[in-house]
């Protein structure tokens, strides 16, 4: 999987490409990520990319062409042309689902707003996925861009190192994870529940998924309305035994 970053502050991911398991998966190249510095098309010495919003009003706006002439530039790099992604508030909302439709594409060029955001004729010209991480304003397209890469890279085979782990995280399965305990076995009185000492994997597992559909029907009712259709039998066997009337308004 190849990331390609726009941004204005290439030196937010210096840490984060080095670090963990992203780290790791750069190293052994499941993972690539280029940082590239939006400056670098400025046209001019003083390295300006962005100017004052025609019609007037606050804050400043990046200017359409040093970003279509990087995109470009980039696009015509490496042999498999990415997909372009402008991180955006106005986006369609990311979610698991997203993550794994954007793994697909093998090359993503991630394009990171600041100030007001670009230019409108960049999303009219390059006609990009735009994608939001939620009904919040961030200062910039750097956070969402790592939450987006750190996201699709668990997906490509190997960065993980065990594969079961991204199968049962929250989210893949439509549910919420279930709660985790580690030693020591009692904290300030509050012991592990029994059954996860039992060594009985069918009541542990059994004991898990119970605890990840009661969590999500009392957290998550939203996640549930949505997915219903996809839960196998079992789970919507639960969902009755956790809310019987969220589960009847969905038969
Ligand atoms: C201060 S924001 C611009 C906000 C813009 N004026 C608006 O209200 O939609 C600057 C940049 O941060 C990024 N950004 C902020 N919030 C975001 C979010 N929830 N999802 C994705 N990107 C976001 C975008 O790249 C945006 O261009």
């Amino acid at each position: 999987m190849k990331f390609d970053i726009l941004t204005l502050f290439p030196g937010l991911f210096e840490t984060f490409r080095r670090e963990g398991i992203l780290g790791r998966a750069v190293q052994q190249d499941l993972v690539t990520i280029d940082v590239h510095d939006l400056r670098r098309w400025s046209g001019n010495r003083w390295g300006q990319v962005d100017d004052e919003p025609y019609g007037g009003g606050a804050g400043m706006v990046l200017q359409a062409p040093p970003v279509l002439e990087a995109v470009n530039e980039i696009v015509s790099t490496g042999d498999d042309p990415p997909v372009t992604v402008v991180l955006s508030p106005r986006g369609r909302v990311f979610d698991q689902a997203f993550a794994d439709e954007l793994r697909q594409k093998g090359r993503l060029l991630l394009l990171c707003g600041r100030y007001e955001g670009f230019d409108e004729r960049v999303s009219e010209i390059l006609r990009p996925v735009e994608l939001s991480l939620g009904d919040f304003i961030l200062g910039g397209g750097e956070v969402p861009a790592m939450a987006v890469i750190e996201t699709v890279s668990r997906l490509v085979p190997g960065v993980v190192g065990d594969p079961q782990s991204v199968v049962e995280d929250s989210f893949t399965n439509q549910l919420l994870d279930y709660p985790c305990y580690t030693r020591p076995a009692e904290v300030e009185g509050r012991t592990v529940p029994e059954v996860l000492r039992s060594g009985n994997h069918a009541k542990i597992r059994r004991w898990r998924l119970e605890r990840s559909v009661e969590a999500t029907v009392t957290r998550r009712p939203d996640l549930i309305k949505k997915s219903w259709g996809n839960y196998p039998k079992e789970i919507r066997k639960l969902i009755r035994r956790y809310d019987p009337d969220l589960a009847e308004s969905l038969e």
